[in-house]
């Protein structure tokens, strides 16, 4: 007995430690609290670039003195404005703090070992400086920092944003409070081509300010698509040139509580500054109560025993009218806004509504549908597609529209967002020959107590059953933060540093992947994103040097 009580003896402490370790410390934490005592060899880079070589060399950097410029054989100059602007941005995030607290920031750099330039040089022959970012734009860059100096390459104006957010990231103030930078030789190109955030303009409003943070935010993750939710059954705030009634009467508030055309420009223009493309989803036949608001007999009348019930529900699919409208709105979407893609949704189609319509289940027998609402919503969105088609726009869905055997164009993109089985969705998409994007592990609106982001980092989005030729249909993927919980107070903590999780998932290597590292990295990149004024939560327990920020 006795032998058996000391063999027990350790099983049970165990079990206790693990017990208490659960109220208190979960052991993911420790775990993590633990590598995060190593210094990353990769300093505070986030995203991690594909190649990274950083040696102990360091070069002093006089502020005053330094500057970004335009590289010799650079086929972007003066006029690039994007570049312009973009120099000016990262010369204020590296530097413009601590100038504008009146130190004389350069008397601290040593004399020998200076860099007083990062030039950077564009070698695409097609200048792209005034152009859109596009889903198979050039994000490839290299960036080396030795003794000859330091220069940024890249193809297009896209690659060198990248890069430059890269070299911002690179230098720090040491000990003795100099502006250093290590000798660096880094060579990348992101892993997808698409990563999104998905904004919802619809449950609550965003004022502009709030959008353009996140825009800025974004492009500190090296992230490029903004999706944009724009509207949906709680609220219409796109001004429409052509249907001002929607936002009239369908926005919470007709002139405080809309994007008007000019804001819309101006949130287009401020993300194509920042290398990311703005996607706006106008999500139909269902997710539209807003829109019905301001015209008249586009939603479906619901019944109660054989009469109308004063309730409305998807649009009306079987009057001619329905498609007129559509097509005229989505002419001025086409030109609106510049992306080659328009989000149509497509997603959560509840039916019960034109179940109760006597003229809906008249059309039904009509066209042989039996009652098959499925068909019925095929044949709107089969139309939709062809008007949006019409108007030389790519379009993106939710997956429903390819659950349903819609027709769908060879370009399509199928957005995969429910979260049970998404794996075998992936795989059935792909193998349909369309192009995916996977949001169902990262509807960020879902919060829970502890280190969530370590599970949206774990994520490996072509981890499904599927050919090499199937993955590679994998274009990237999507953080989702919708709004029924979220508006302008805490969109911002809510979205930083999760997304950023995703960010790296969808940027860099596969074998990244090393959690302890990532921590050590993001818990840097968390403080970096407060000091540049986006007010990111923290992952854990622990401080940022510059608490005073954001
Ligand atoms: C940069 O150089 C310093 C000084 O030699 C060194 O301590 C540090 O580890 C280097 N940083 C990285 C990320 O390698
Ligand atoms: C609706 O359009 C179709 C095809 O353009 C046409 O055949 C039909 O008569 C129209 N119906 C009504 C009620 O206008
Ligand atoms: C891939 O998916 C399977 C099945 O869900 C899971 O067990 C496995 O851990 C996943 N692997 C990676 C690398 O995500």
């Amino acid at each position: 007995m006795a032998v058996m009580s000391v063999r027990l003896l350790p099983v049970l402490c165990l079990a206790l430690l693990s017990l208490r370790g659960s109220a208190a410390y979960d052991p993911d934490d420790i775990a993590l609290l633990q590598a995060a005592q190593v210094p990353s060899p990769y300093g505070s880079l986030w995203p991690l670039p594909q190649a990274v070589q950083i040696s102990p060399d360091v070069y002093y950097i006089p502020p005053g003195e330094f500057s970004i410029v335009h590289g010799a054989g650079s086929t972007a100059g003066p006029t690039c404005v994007v570049l312009e602007k973009a120099f000016q941005r990262y010369y204020d995030y590296m530097f413009g703090y601590e100038q504008r607290d009146g130190r004389d920031v350069d008397a601290s750099a040593p004399s020998s070992g200076r860099l007083l330039q990062l030039e950077v040089v564009i070698t695409s022959k097609e200048n792209e400086c005034h152009k859109y970012p596009h889903i198979n734009s050039d994000e490839s860059y290299k960036l080396i920092i030795d003794d000859s100096g330091a220069v940024l390459q890249a193809s297009q104006v896209w690659g060198a944003l990248r890069g430059l957010e890269t070299f911002s990231q690179l230098v720090y103030r040491d000990s003795t409070g100099a502006f250093t930078v290590n000798k660096t030789h880094i060579a990348d190109a992101p892993r997808f081509s698409h990563r999104g955030v998905l904004l919802d303009t619809s449950r609550h409003f965003l004022p502009l300010k709030t959008i353009f943070l996140n825009l800025e935010a974004m492009s500190f993750n090296k992230m490029n698509v903004f999706h944009w939710h724009i509207v949906d059954d709680q609220s219409f705030p796109y001004q429409s040139a052509l249907f001002p009634e929607l936002s009239n009467k369908g926005a919470y508030h007709p002139f405080t509580h809309v994007y008007t055309p000019v804001d819309v420009r101006m949130v287009i223009e401020y993300a194509r500054h920042r290398g990311i493309r703005v996607v706006p989803e106008f999500d139909s036949p269902g997710h539209t109560s807003s829109w019905g608001k301001g015209q008249k007999d586009l939603l479906t009348p619901c019944y109660t025993d054989g009469q109308p019930s004063g309730t409305y529900g998807p649009i009306n699919p079987i009057l001619n009218s329905s498609y007129c409208f559509m097509d005229e709105l989505f002419q001025e979407i086409s030109l609106v806004f510049a992306d080659q893609y328009i989000h149509l949704g497509g997603d959560e189609v509840d039916v019960s509504c034109w179940k109760s319509n006597p003229d809906i289940t008249k059309f039904m027998s009509e066209h042989g549908f039996g009652t098959d609402y499925r068909k019925l919503e095929s044949l709107y969105v089969q139309r939709i597609l062809d008007i949006v088609t019409k108007y030389k726009k790519g379009y993106m869905v939710w997956q429903e529209v390819f659950d349903n055997h819609d027709q769908l164009k060879a370009d399509t993109v199928v957005e995969v967002w429910k979260e049970k089985d998404y794996q075998k969705e992936m795989a059935a998409v792909t193998a349909a020959g369309f192009q995916t994007l996977l949001t169902a592990p990262w509807y960020l609106n879902r919060i829970s107590y502890g280190q969530d982001w370590i599970q949206a980092y774990k994520v490996e989005p072509t981890n499904f059953t599927g050919t090499e030729e199937q993955k590679r249909l994998v274009i990237g993927g999507e953080a989702c933060l919708w709004g029924e919980f979220v508006d302008a107070t805490n969109v911002t903590p809510r979205l930083w540093p999760r997304a950023s999780a995703v960010a790296e998932r969808l940027w860099s290597s596969k074998d990244t992947n090393s959690v302890g590292d990532a921590y050590n990295r993001l818990e840097k990149h968390r403080c970096r994103m407060r000091s540049r004024g986006v007010a990111a939560e923290p992952l854990y327990v622990g401080y940022c040097e510059h608490e005073s920020l954001a």
